[in-house]
């Protein structure tokens, strides 16, 4: 009977159905009320007790085998049967996926990195969170600078602090840490890490303690530039900025620096160019006045050279910053800054032929 039993076994093993008919001829060979297993039972009460004793072990467990594969091949055929029915029509056409188009502030960002990479610029990154000498200090912000004042930085506090308007965080060396303000930071990063000369610029994200509404934002984008060297000038600072928004805003567009002020650059400017959108007749965005500011600049303080342990009576340098918000604004007339997070996508899909 064993021998038998491994027999069928083998059998049972390498049985494979074609269809539902073949399956049903073997579950009557093996499983139905005449089948081989009832048979098998029948046979087993007439053996020894001795023999029942092993062969009855077998015996279940080889009903159960069977049992088990008639289940497993009768399910794998329901499957096959299902897909073969469901009509499937393949000359529908498929389910498309959408597209996503790219970031108004992404396409600009990118345009602006290309100008400036043709000019040989590299592109440098830095840490969002920042200490106070990489934001403040070694850029000659003096220690009671408004800026600092918490009206405009969001500082960092790792625990918390009870008491009301309770003191920010240091890192190890005792200074506040914050959210950078300005990517500034990443020049004073650039200029530590490395020798002169440096011609990079720094796109990145900033931090600033604003309401927020149609022209502020708590937290915007900016590309700053770099460029230091021996006999860097002013007009190398003009020609290079010049040329951007020719670039950038078409031949053409004119340019005018005021005089202005910042803590790390002496002297300093402030750069508008001619309103793009009305070309400088004056329209609501320019308010009537044909110019808009799209950035500030200047020649590199010689106490952030020399605070970055660069020779300041060798090496002069220039550095400019400019929002990409308010680029972007100018290039696709944007009104209201809170557009670029909400991230509707009805605003977001209208930048789609410009897919890059
Ligand atoms: N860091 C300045 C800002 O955030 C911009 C700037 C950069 C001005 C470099 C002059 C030179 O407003």
């Amino acid at each position: 009977m064993q021998e038998k039993i491994s027999q069928y076994t083998s059998e049972i093993n390498s049985f494979q159905p074609k269809n539902n008919d073949e399956l049903e001829a073997f579950r009557i060979r093996f499983l139905g009320t005449k089948g081989i297993i009832k048979d098998l039972f029948e046979a087993f009460k007439t053996v020894s007790a001795e023999e029942k004793r092993i062969l009855g072990k077998v015996l279940n467990e080889f009903k159960q085998m069977a049992e088990a594969k008639y289940q497993i091949l009768k399910e794998s055929l329901e499957t096959v049967e299902k897909s073969a029915d469901s009509e499937l029509d393949l000359t529908l056409p498929g389910e498309g996926f959408e597209l996503g188009a790219r970031h108004p502030l992404s396409l600009v960002r990118k345009e602006i990195i290309e100008i400036f990479k043709k000019l040989g610029f590299n592109v440098a990154e830095g840490p969002e969170i920042e200490d106070d000498w990489h934001n403040f200090s070694a850029l000659n912000f003096p220690e009671e600078h408004p800026a600092r004042d918490m009206q405009d930085t969001f500082f960092i506090r790792l625990s918390p602090d009870p008491s009301p308007g309770g003191e920010g965080s240091t890192n190890g060396k005792g200074e506040a840490i914050a959210l950078r303000t300005h990517t500034s930071s990443v020049q004073v990063r650039m200029m530590e890490a490395g020798k002169p000369p440096f011609r990079a610029i720094m796109p990145g994200r900033v931090y600033r303690n604003e309401a927020i509404s149609a022209r502020a934002h708590c937290f915007f984008h900016q590309v700053e530039g770099l460029y230091i060297d021996e006999n860097v000038s002013f007009a190398d600072l003009k020609q290079t900025l010049f040329h951007f928004v020719q670039e950038l805003f078409g031949a053409g567009t004119k340019v005018r620096f005021r005089p202005s002020y910042f803590p790390f650059t002496e002297p300093s400017a402030e750069m508008d160019i001619s309103c793009s959108i009305c070309k400088g007749d004056g329209c609501q965005f320019c308010k009537y006045s044909g110019w808009v500011e799209i950035l500030g600049c200047g020649m590199v303080d010689p106490n952030v050279l020399e605070n970055c342990n660069i020779d300041s009576k060798k090496f002069t340098g220039y550095a400019f910053g400019m929002g990409i918000e308010r680029i972007t604004n100018l290039k696709y007339q944007i009104k209201d800054l809170r557009l670029f997070s909400e991230n509707d996508i009805r605003f977001l899909k209208q930048f789609q032929s410009e897919m890059i």
